[in-house]
C-alpha cells in the first residue's frame, strides 16, 4: 500500500443504525475506490490490539467494548491524498464539532460512538490495512 490509500471501518453504531449503504455511497461519491472490503466482527482481543496506541487513554476500555459490540465493515480505499481527504470527509472525532455534511455529522451519535474510523497517517493506513486484509484480498 502506498500514499494514495487509507483504511476505514464503519463502526458498530452505524451498522446497527442501518447506515452502511448511505456511508458507502458517500465514500464512493467522494471519489474513493474500494481496494478491499469485508463485513466482520472484532473480538475484544482484536479490537484491543487494533487500538493499542490508545491503551493508556481513559476511554480505551469503553472503546474496545464498543468496537467489539457488533459487526463492522472494514475497507481499504484508494484516492489521491487518501488519508487527508478521508479525514475531511468523516469530520471531527466529536460529531458536535464535525462540519455539516460530513459522515460523522450525519451519522455519529457521540464522541465515542462516532460511526466511522479513518486512518490518521500513511503509515497507520498501511498497518491497519494489513491488520485486516491479506495482500491477496486487495484489488
Ligand atoms: P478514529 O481513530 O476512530 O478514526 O477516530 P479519531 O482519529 O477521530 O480519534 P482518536 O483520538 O484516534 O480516538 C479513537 C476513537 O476513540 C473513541 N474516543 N472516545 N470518550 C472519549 O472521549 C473518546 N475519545 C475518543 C472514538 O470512537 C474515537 O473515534
Ligand atoms: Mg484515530
Amino acid at each position: 500500500m502506498s500514499g494514495n490509500k487509507t483504511f476505514t471501518m464503519i463502526k458498530p453504531d452505524a451498522v446497527k443504525g442501518g447506515h452502511i449503504g448511505a456511508i458507502l455511497e458517500q465514500i464512493c461519491g467522494a471519489g474513493f475506490r474500494i481496494v478491499a472490503m469485508k463485513y466482520t466482527k472484532l473480538s475484544a482481543e482484536k479490537a484491543g490490539e487494533f487500538y493499542e496506541v490508545h491503551k493508556e487513554r481513559p476511554f480505551y476500555g469503553e472503546l474496545v467494548e464498543f468496537m467489539s459490540s457488533g459487526p463492522i465493515v472494514a475497507a481499504v480505499l484508494e484516492k489521491e491524498n487518501a488519508v487527508e481527504d478521508f479525514r475531511k470527509l468523516i469530520g471531527a472525532t466529536n460529531p458536535a464539532e464535525a462540519e455539516p455534511g460530513t459522515i460523522r455529522a450525519r451519522f455519529a451519535t457521540s464522541i465515542g460512538e462516532n460511526a466511522v474510523h479513518g486512518a490518521d497517517s500513511d503509515e497507520n493506513a498501511l498497518r491497519e490495512g494489513s491488520f485486516h486484509f491479506a495482500g491477496t484480498e486487495m484489488f
